[in-house]
């Protein structure tokens, strides 16, 4: 699909993207070579060809075709990422991009466990991110409020750990840290690895006065159960926010119920749902949640790893195929600024 005119002018919040599935393989490929980091691919096209990943987290559940499953692609890319400049210029490239496409503003993700298991200070990722945080904002007029993600498939102890290390750069609420990052969220492969193993989490970085978002993969094992923990045991006890993804609440109708009660809203990746689902399947879904009354917005993922399909186009996908008008198209930006963590100031600029 091509990106309309009117999908490229109109202003776009991006609230799930995680900034590691940004990485394009000309800037790994540049950092592999500049840190010397010995890359398993003998040519440039071998590593963009590495990019063709499978869709589920499970090698078993993708049949073996040879191909990485993402997470193994993603993962694997992080490994050119070793000074805070190479993180700075992932970052900036980031927001230049969204800077050509009219994203006003961003929520990504970041993760620092990532890092530190190969060996890099968590300081090294984390000063990188917030430099440009600020050059973002101000040579791209992107502003920036960024996520700090527990890695679910780690234990709860290493979470933890990584979580106090960041704390300096979490805006607080006693207002004394370097203001990176002013909610947590879950990534990561959720196979056998619900929400609840991480409340301990949630309520520290509750406490610290961030807000909470998590994600709940479409069509994982156990989506259903998932969600309605989100919904109704962390988020009831602690407050939240937002799910990304989240589409299986279509699943059941006490899932959308809790949704709407509680006001939680979703930021949908359609096209990351479009690898693996038919168009006539997929967007009649998302089409039913919208119908339903269920807020959402719209978001990319991982650009990079998916395709090259960035928030345009998946505005574009969902513009076309769920039939959504203009005004429903102005109405996801909206659903998206509500749904953000962004000061007032920052909210009435872009509405
Ligand atoms: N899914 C789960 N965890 C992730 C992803 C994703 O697409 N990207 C980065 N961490
Ligand atoms: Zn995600």
């Amino acid at each position: 699909l091509e990106i309309s005119p009117f999908i490229a002018s109109l202003p776009k919040v991006e609230l799930h993207i995680h900034i590691e599935g940004t990485l394009t393989p000309a800037l790994r490929w540049k950092l592999a070579h500049r840190n010397n980091i010995p890359l398993p691919y003998a040519t440039y096209e071998e590593l963009v060809d590495s990019y063709n990943v499978t869709y589920n987290h499970r090698r078993e559940v993708n049949g073996d075709n040879g191909a990485p499953t993402f997470l193994e692609a993603y993962f694997a890319g992080c490994q050119v990422l070793c000074t805070e400049d190479d993180f700075y210029e992932l970052a900036m490239a980031y927001l230049e991009k969204a800077r050509e496409m009219n994203v006003r503003y961003v929520e990504p993700f970041f993760d620092t466990q990532a890092h530190t298991r190969r060996g890099v200070p968590a300081e090294t990722v984390l000063n990188g991110y917030l430099r440009a945080q600020r050059d973002g904002a101000e040579r791209f007029g992107v502003p920036s409020n960024w996520i700090f993600c527990f890695l679910r498939d780690e234990p709860l102890e290493d979470g933890l750990k990584a979580y106090r290390a960041a704390l300096p750069w979490a805006r607080t609420k006693d207002g004394r840290g370097k203001g990176l990052f002013h909610a947590v969220g879950l990534a990561s492969n959720e196979y056998n690895r619900p929400p609840g193993l991480f409340e301990e989490a949630f309520l520290l970085s509750k406490e610290d006065g961030l807000h909470l978002t998590m994600h709940c993969d479409v069509d994982q094992k156990d989506a259903a159960e998932h969600m309605h923990e989100a919904i109704f045991d962390i988020c009831a006890g602690t407050g939240t926010d937002r799910i990304d993804h989240g589409l299986n609440a279509l699943d059941r109708m006490d899932l959308i119920q809790g949704l709407k009660s509680r006001g939680i809203g979703l930021t949908l990746c359609p096209h990351a749902y479009h690898r693996r689902q038919a168009t006539e399947v997929l967007f009649p879904k998302i089409r039913r949640l919208w119908d339903e009354g269920v807020k959402f917005c719209i978001n990319s993922d991982d650009p990079t790893y998916m395709h090259n399909v960035w928030i345009d186009g998946n505005m574009m996908k969902v513009h076309e195929y769920c039939q959504f008008t203009k005004r429903d198209m102005a109405k996801l930006v909206q659903n998206a600024v509500e749904m953000s963590w962004a000061d007032e100031d920052i909210k009435k600029e872009i509405l």
